[in-house]
Order: C-alpha cells, then sequence, then structure tokens
C-alpha cells in the first residue's frame, strides 16, 4: 500500500503549552488533526472554567490563519474543585473532560490529588452530568519503582474508582502495561484508554540501552517488550475502547538533556505518521482509521469528522529540532527516517 486516506483523526490527549513554546508547536497538530484534548497542567494549572476559557482563546490566537482545528479543554482536578464549577464546566461548550493527577506523578502535578477518597464527592457530580475523568494512572510513593507505578495504582486505585462509578466515563490516560490494558477490557464500555506512539513503538531499552536518551524520557515510562506487544495488540484490535492520544509534551531541548531531565516526548511534529509507522509493522493498516479518528470522537459523544487526510509512503528524515525563538525542541526520532508522510493541502 503506497497511500492511506483516513477520516481526518483527533488526538485525545495532547499539552501544547503556552507562551512560545505553543506558537510553535500548535501548528504542528493542527495541520493533522481536527480536535485535541488540551491537557491542564500549565504552570498555574487550568482549575476554573474562566482559566479554561482564557487558555481556549490563547491557542485560537496562536493557530495558523485559516485553520479549523477545535481545542477541547478540560480542567485540572484539585480537591478544591467545587461542585458548582463541575456543574458549569458540564454545561460549557468549550470543555470535555477533567483530569486527575495523582500529587506528585508528573511535569506540574503538584497541585495534584493526594488523597483520592477525597475526590469522591467530585467523582460523584461528574457521574451525575456525565462528565469524563481522564486520570494519568499512576501511584507517586516514593518506595514503589517506577516501573510498577501504573500497575499498582490499576489495582488500589482505578479499581476502586471504577466500582463506585460504574456510570462515569473513564479515559486511563496513556496505557503502558498488560495489566492496564487487561483492566480497561475487563471493564464496562464506560471506560477506555488512550495510548501514546512512543509506547507502541519503543519498549525501555530505548531510554537506557547504549547511553541515556532523555527524548524518549515520559511518565509513565516506557516499559518492557512485554507490554509493548500488550499496547499493539490493543491499539490494533479494533476494539473501540482504545484510541489515539498522542501525550505529545514538548520541553525545551536544554530542560530534557539536564543532569534532572523533563519527562515528555514531542510527538505532535508527525503524529499520524508515527501512528502508521506501527500499524504498518503489524499489518493492520485498516485499523488506524478507528483507532486514530472514530472511537475517541464517539467515547467523548462528539461528532466524527467529515473531512480526510491522506498519508503516503515516502521516506523522509525528522529535523533534529525545531526553532522556539533562540531555542529549541527536538522531537522524537529525531534524524530519523519515517516511511509515511503526510500529503499537505
Ligand atoms: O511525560 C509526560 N509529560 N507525562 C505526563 O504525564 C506529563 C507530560 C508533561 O506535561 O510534560
Ligand atoms: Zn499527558
Amino acid at each position: 500500500m503506497n497511500k492511506l486516506t483516513l477520516i481526518q483523526p483527533d488526538d485525545w490527549h495532547l499539552h501544547v503549552r503556552n507562551g512560545d513554546i505553543l506558537k510553535t508547536v500548535i501548528a504542528h497538530s493542527a495541520k493533522q488533526f481536527s480536535r485535541a484534548i488540551i491537557m491542564p497542567n500549565l504552570n498555574p494549572a487550568v482549575i476554573t472554567v474562566e482559566n479554561a476559557i482564557d487558555y481556549h482563546k490563547e491557542i485560537l490566537l496562536a493557530l495558523p490563519a485559516n485553520s479549523n482545528f477545535t481545542p477541547l479543554m478540560t480542567l485540572y482536578l484539585t480537591t478544591e474543585l467545587s461542585q458548582d464549577e463541575v456543574k458549569k464546566a458540564a454545561e460549557s461548550d468549550l470543555i470535555h473532560a477533567i483530569k486527575l493527577y495523582p500529587a506528585g506523578a508528573t511535569t506540574n502535578s503538584d497541585s495534584g490529588v493526594s488523597d483520592l477518597k477525597a475526590i469522591y464527592p467530585i467523582l460523584e457530580t461528574m457521574e451525575q452530568v456525565d462528565l469524563p475523568l481522564l486520570i494519568h494512572g499512576e501511584v507517586t510513593h516514593q518506595d514503589c519503582d517506577i516501573f510498577d507505578r501504573e500497575k499498582v495504582f490499576v489495582e488500589s486505585s482505578l479499581n476502586d474508582i471504577v466500582k463506585n462509578f460504574p456510570n462515569l466515563r473513564i479515559v486511563v490516560e496513556h496505557v503502558t502495561t498488560k495489566e492496564a490494558v487487561d483492566f480497561v477490557l475487563a471493564a464496562s464500555n464506560k471506560v477506555a484508554a488512550s495510548i501514546t506512539p512512543q509506547h507502541l513503538l519503543f519498549n525501555r531499552n530505548a531510554i537506557l540501552a547504549g547511553g541515556i536518551r532523555p527524548h524518549n524520557y515520559c511518565l509513565p515510562i516506557i516499559k518492557r517488550e512485554y507490554h509493548r506487544q500488550a499496547l499493539i495488540k490493543a491499539a490494533s484490535s479494533g476494539n473501540p475502547k482504545f484510541f489515539l492520544g498522542t501525550d505529545s509534551a514538548p520541553h525545551l531541548t536544554g530542560a530534557k538533556e539536564n543532569s534532572c531531565g523533563c519527562a515528555g516526548c514531542y510527538s505532535a511534529y508527525a503524529a499520524i505518521e508515527l501512528y502508521a509507522e506501527v500499524f504498518e509493522q503489524v499489518n493492520a493498516l485498516d485499523k488506524l482509521e478507528g483507532f486514530a479518528s472514530i472511537f475517541g470522537a464517539d467515547f467523548y459523544k462528539l461528532p466524527r469528522n467529515t473531512k480526510s487526510i491522506t498519508l503516503h509512503k515516502q521516506s523522509w528524515t525528522v529535523p533534529e529540532s525545531y526553532k522556539v525563538n533562540d531555542k529549541t525542541i527536538t522531537p522524537l526520532k529525531a534524524g530519523e527516517n519515517l516511511n509515511w508522510k503526510l500529503q499537505c493541502c
């Protein structure tokens, strides 16, 4: 197959930041995706409907002229979030979900939640107003091995949330383990998962073998090959519980290539091409459209896109970096070749 036409995809998990980084990265997402769920972990975080409205405006201003890209906003769940604010969010056309970060789990998660039981009244309201909960599913205790943090969260906390709120729509974000995949498979159709390109493309050797590669470091950390195989199987199975969410998370090159490097892979520059790479490897290009363009929209109860995009089988080399004023962002697979290229307008 040399050409692949898909219903235009959406990105169900995206970090675009603000300020200068936003101006660089938003065009990359907008050239391929119709919509994206925008993560609220700015500093300060997007915790109120008013914050989300302001951030939405900033994103629209940063978009290239004539872009039809739609940012789907989210709120950052803190224990301070009031029931009224949840109701206001549900009534707003801009806000589509609330994101739960366990405190300390990842970038700008300091104001996240440390006692999950404390937010149960908020989850109850979300369940009533049918506003989805997006979960960064990792425990944060320092005594838990970083490679086990997702598995332990699934067994301890996720299980309990799902049992207590059977009608709450939940996305287990960026699943990285077989345990998380199995949990989602066994749960009701209210529970789904997003999957990133880096967790499909790489196992943990890509971070640690032959030298430390900070641009492949993200959270939840990439796991061993056994887990990657489970993720590929889920993503390419045609099961609507699994859909595309890049978790593209740009940091300046200097913040990644650092004695304490930030977590996050920058994949938005060629997200759909990166996924096509994996689906082709397992002979499942026919399953890419459901995963990338249909299942997420259905889960979020949004209309499916009507436009389409085309990818061509054509080798090209990923730039070493993208400019942000006098600094740079280093993309995932910088300097390597990709086999699929998005046809541009
Ligand atoms: O690697 C990550 N980077 N994981 C996250 O959960 C957050 C993200 C970020 O915002 O940089
Ligand atoms: Zn994320």
